[in-house]
């Protein structure tokens, strides 16, 4: 069990549809919520350097407004092309009122 855990944002801080960018040990992060469910994922689109902060959450998804890939918010794996490697997915929990990651 990791015990690197570090509070992220208030669990209620976001609204569905919401992102926000963080930045933990030297990594580019958002946090994405999905009709409730709280998602850390990698900031950028591993199709090309660009930011996820600029697409879009659907149906527990992310979209890359760059080239249209989405990627799954669950397991970082690319739906739709041109993107063909996954994002890196984050451990959370919720404890105390905030969101935690394990970085
Ligand atoms: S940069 Fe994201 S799909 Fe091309």
């Amino acid at each position: 069990m990791s015990d690197s855990w570090i509070a992220v944002a208030a669990e209620d801080e976001l609204a569905p549809g919401q992102m926000k960018r963080i930045q933990i040990a030297g990594k580019h992060l958002l946090i994405c919520n999905a009709d409730g469910a709280l998602y850390v994922v990698d900031e950028m689109c591993s199709h090309e350097d660009y930011s996820l902060f600029l697409g879009c959450i659907q149906d527990g998804r992310i979209k890359c407004s760059l080239h249209g890939s989405y990627f799954d918010l669950k397991t970082g794996k690319p739906e739709s092309d041109p993107a063909d490697e996954p994002i890196c997915t984050y451990q959370t929990k919720i404890e105390d009122g905030q969101l935690w990651v394990s970085v």
